[in-house]
């Protein structure tokens, strides 16, 4: 029973910190696309939270490789995700898509 307890434990607060760095990992991306991706940014940029994680991912992969310019901000958003890894990506593509 004891071991049950802190096995339960483990799992909320694995539940909090995963939570808590979805929001750390999305917290610069809100300023332009909105508290949930729902912003048209600048009237040009169609609310991100229309997209599927494959879509997402791509966006932005390509856009950290430096190979998308959609309406000639692509460097201003390769900028924004440069310091995300590969799981970083996908697990903000994750978080996105539950908005
Ligand atoms: C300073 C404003 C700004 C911030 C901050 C920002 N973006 Fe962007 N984002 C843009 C602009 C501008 C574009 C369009 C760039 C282009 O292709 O010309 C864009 C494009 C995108 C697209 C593609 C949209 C589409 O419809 O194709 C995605 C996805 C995206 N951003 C996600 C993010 C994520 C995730 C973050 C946070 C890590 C982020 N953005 C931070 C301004 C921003």
């Amino acid at each position: 029973m004891k071991n049950f307890s802190l096995f339960a434990l483990a799992g909320l607060l694995h539940v909090n910190l995963w939570s808590a760095s979805n929001e750390v990992l999305y917290n610069s991306c809100r300023f332009c696309h909105g508290e949930k991706g729902e912003v048209n940014y600048l009237g040009k940029v169609e609310p991100i939270k229309r997209l599927d994680k494959p879509s997402l991912i791509i966006l932005l992969q390509s856009y950290k490789k430096g190979e998308i310019d959609q309406i000639g901000l692509g460097k201003l958003m390769q900028a924004q995700i440069a310091n995300f890894n590969d799981a970083d990506i996908e697990q903000l593509s994750n978080y996105i898509t539950s908005f």
